[in-house]
């Protein structure tokens, strides 16, 4: 069984170390603190989706070791439907994040450990049958990702996140509805290196897709807001000007909101006004999963807007 939103993606436990300012190379600084949180792209994103209200499972693999255990656990204690998510005999997948908190800036590893065992057939005919919206991103094989999405074609809207920058293969490119992607990730894909930050230029790299009519594409701009670009029309959102103090999973939040939207309101454009203010919002606070906002908190805080 499965939940009409579904995310087939990654889960990592996240080790943090939250200090002042980046060491230089070879330095060996005093950090402030070290916390675990459950992170993962694909996971960040279920639960933005689930505080926000939304059905959502969650399909992807832990490994069995302690991680795996506590991972399922804090999915579960989301209210994210877990029938879909396997276990792996291995290690599960890790972050390493250093969060610089002089600059509010990150740095993050990931070791796949489990998320590379990921399949497309975890998903039986009859679950596939049952999700509108099925959500991914790169921290899985994409492979597996371009399988799904061809058994999906017809009868769910395929959003893809392409985090992190690798490349993917055309058919899976062709395979998808939307596209949501920073400026690293545009530039990976295009080829073309953003010669300045500008709107311009981000058109022109877009371009460079070779998008279908029918495929819309959304340009994460960090605290400058959202691109989006859906039937050859462009538009930008404008960021908030908010007190930040950790952008880690604020992109999951902003992708977990604009699915949870497009799936009540089925405008793109409206989907990611509200993505855009959640995400702004998840930046007030420590974590990538545990920073997602509630429809409650959003909406309280639309009206300061
Ligand atoms: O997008 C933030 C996430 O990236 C972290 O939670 C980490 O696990 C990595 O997947």
């Amino acid at each position: 069984m499965s939940s009409p939103l579904a995310v087939f993606g990654s889960i990592n436990m996240d080790l943090v170390i939250y200090s002042n300012h980046k060491p230089d190379e070879g330095e060996t600084i005093f950090g402030n603190s070290f916390e675990t949180f459950q992170g993962g792209k694909g996971a960040n994103q279920a639960v933005a989706v689930s505080r926000l209200g939304s059905d959502v499972s969650f399909i992807g693999k832990v490994g069995n070791d302690v991680f795996g255990k506590q991972l399922q656990e804090s999915l579960i204690s989301e209210s994210v439907n877990v029938e879909m998510l396997d276990s792996h005999e291995g290690e599960s997948g890790v972050a390493f994040i250093n969060v610089f908190e002089d600059i509010v800036e990150n740095q993050i590893i990931v070791v796949s450990g489990s998320n590379a065992f990921v399949e497309s057939q975890q998903v039986s005919k009859e679950s596939l049958n049952q999700i509108d919206i099925l959500l991914s991103q790169l921290e899985v094989p994409p492979k597996q990702i371009e399988d799904l999405f061809i058994r999906a074609k017809g009868s769910c809207f395929r959003i893809l996140n392409t985090a992190p920058a690798v490349k993917i293969s055309e058919e899976l490119l062709k395979n998808t509805d939307l596209l949501v992607m920073n400026e690293t990730e545009l530039e990976t894909l295009s080829g073309v290196t953003l010669e300045s930050r500008n709107i311009d230029s981000i058109i022109s790299s877009i371009k460079g897709l070779s998008l279908k009519n029918h495929q819309s594409i959304i340009i994460t701009l960090g605290s400058q807001g959202v691109y989006v670009c859906q039937d050859q029309k462009g538009e930008l959102i404008n960021g908030h000007e908010v007190h930040a103090i950790d952008t880690t999973g604020s992109g999951d939040c902003f992708i977990g909101a604009l699915a949870s939207n497009y799936l009540e309101t089925e405008n793109l454009y409206e989907a990611a006004l509200f993505g855009n203010k959640a995400a702004a919002l998840s930046t007030t606070k420590k974590g990538a999963s545990l920073s997602m906002p509630t429809q409650d908190e959003v909406e309280n805080w639309f009206q300061t807007f």
